[in-house]
């Protein structure tokens, strides 16, 4: 039975997001794309969807159906590698056209994330260039991102903020022959958990998906060097284990609907 309390908490409840920018990193496939769809059922008319990924086809693709779906939502795609230093500086010229005035709140969700070399162990990794070249796209450039985004859209401006570092497991355990993944997401957890001490009216929220049946596990349960990793990963989706984005994408909305959650936390999946 429902106490006086939570159906109090029920009914604060938001039911949609607003007039909002919403900026989805790696939208062309996977999580993103599955976040992208449902998020815009969620914004208003008037809202601008920015699309972020490298294959432009498939974010053109998206962007036809999501207009056809939704009247009065602006979509814009970005087609950029985040591993390269002007990528971040062309999301920003697209969010610059949004005005605070034209807004009453903005979600970043930074999403786009790659494997790394899974199919050999720590101490082949010598070459400078190459981990550079992993953590420029998987660190740095979410985080130089997200420090553009809250510098267009400052505290004052008066907007309901809120910033989605799309975690893993792997940011708290250690994956044998993982090491630039789990690297990667260990470091983008902090530097979110960081951001959330800092600025105190914003919303930080670290969310691990679950095991999806996307490319990306695709690529790990083929390529892993680790043999009981890969034969658990191989399990998990023979015995129909993995996730769909749909479900793991509708429990993230759920958390950012309810908004309840200790700024900087990091909620998995499972754990809700
Ligand atoms: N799949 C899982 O089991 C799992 C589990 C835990 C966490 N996650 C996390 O969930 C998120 C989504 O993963 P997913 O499974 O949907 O992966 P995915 O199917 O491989 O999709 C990755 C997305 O990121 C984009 N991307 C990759 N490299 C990029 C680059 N250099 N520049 C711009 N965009 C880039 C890809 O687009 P383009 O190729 O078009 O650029 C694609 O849209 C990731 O953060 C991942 O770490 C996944």
């Amino acid at each position: 039975m429902e106490t006086g309390s939570e159906s109090n908490l029920a009914s604060l409840e938001k039911k949609d997001f607003g007039k909002a920018l919403c900026i989805i990193t790696g939208a062309s496939k996977g999580f993103g794309r599955c976040l992208a769809q449902e998020m815009s059922t969620l914004l208003k008319p008037g809202s601008v969807l920015i699309l972020v990924a490298r294959s432009a086809d498939k974010l053109r693709e998206l962007e036809t159906i999501l207009s056809s779906q939704r009247d009065g939502l602006v979509i814009r795609c970005v087609v950029a590698d985040l591993g390269q230093n002007d990528a971040v500086e062309s999301v920003l010229s697209e969010a610059r056209k949004t005005s605070s005035s034209d807004i009453n709140s903005l979600f970043l969700f930074n999403n786009a994330a790659s494997l790394g070399d899974v199919s050999r162990h720590v101490r082949s990794f010598t070459d400078v260039n190459e981990v550079n070249e992993y953590l420029s796209m998987n660190v740095s450039s979410a985080l130089c991102l997200t420090a553009g985004i809250l510098q267009l859209f400052p505290a004052d401006v008066g907007l309901h903020r809120c910033v989605v570092n799309v975690s893993s497991l792997c940011a708290l355990q250690p994956f044998p022959s993982w090491v630039l993944y789990c690297t990667g997401k260990a470091a983008r957890n902090m530097m979110f958990r960081v951001l959330a001490k800092e600025e105190c009216d914003l919303r930080v929220l670290n969310y691990a998906p679950g095991p999806l049946e996307t490319d990306m596990q695709v690529y790990a349960r083929t390529n892993t060097a680790d043999e009981g990793l890969r034969t658990s990963m191989a399990a998990m989706h023979s015995e129909g284990r993995l996730l769909t984005c749909e479900v793991s994408v509708g429990k993230l909305i759920k958390v950012l609907l309810k908004d309840d959650y200790e700024s900087g936390a990091h909620l998995d999946f499972y754990d809700l």
